[in-house]
């Protein structure tokens, strides 16, 4: 009785210290997927001045992000592949903010495959009928 208290207010601390608001699903589409478009299709439109730099850097920096965010408790699927595939998603977007710091956009396109790869990795385990939609 005791212990299953005690893991019964644990649960309710870890859950409580968080408020998470949108679905999985929800950060996919108004979050992940417009901010690793930005980095996917640099070249459409290379960053040419200070402030397209800045706004490259910001995409970065909330898609990296936005794997801990996958990683919430509330969120998290469970506690091993899904925060292995998350957290390839948090590497490949530190990468990516650091290079878009540095303004390279070479490097930033050099990191398409490992971003594309973490996308895929976690699709194809967790993301229901994904081989029967379109590639993404
Ligand atoms: C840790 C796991 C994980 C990672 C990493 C991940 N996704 Fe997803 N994604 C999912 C899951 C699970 C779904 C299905 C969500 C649902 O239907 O509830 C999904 C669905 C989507 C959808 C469809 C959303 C909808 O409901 O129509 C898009 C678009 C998407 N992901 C884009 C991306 C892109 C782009 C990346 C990489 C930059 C990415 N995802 C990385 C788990 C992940």
């Amino acid at each position: 009785m005791f212990i299953l208290a005690i893991i019964f207010i644990a649960a309710m601390q870890q859950t409580g210290t968080y408020q998470p608001v949108g679905t999985v699903s929800q950060l996919m589409i108004d979050i992940i997927y417009p901010t690793s478009d930005d980095l996917f299709y640099i070249e459409r439109n290379p960053p040419s001045n200070e402030h397209e730099w800045g706004l490259i850097e910001r995409s970065a920096l909330t898609l990296a992000e936005s794997g801990n965010l996958l990683m919430m408790p509330g969120r998290a699927r469970d506690q091993g592949d899904w925060i292995k595939d998350s957290k390839m998603l948090v590497d490949a977007g530190t990468a990516a903010f650091k290079a878009a710091k540095a303004k390279d956009m070479n490097a930033i396109l050099a990191l398409n495959d490992q971003l594309v790869a973490s996308c895929t990795t976690c699709h194809m385990q967790y993301r229901q009928n994904y081989r029967r939609r379109p590639q993404q």
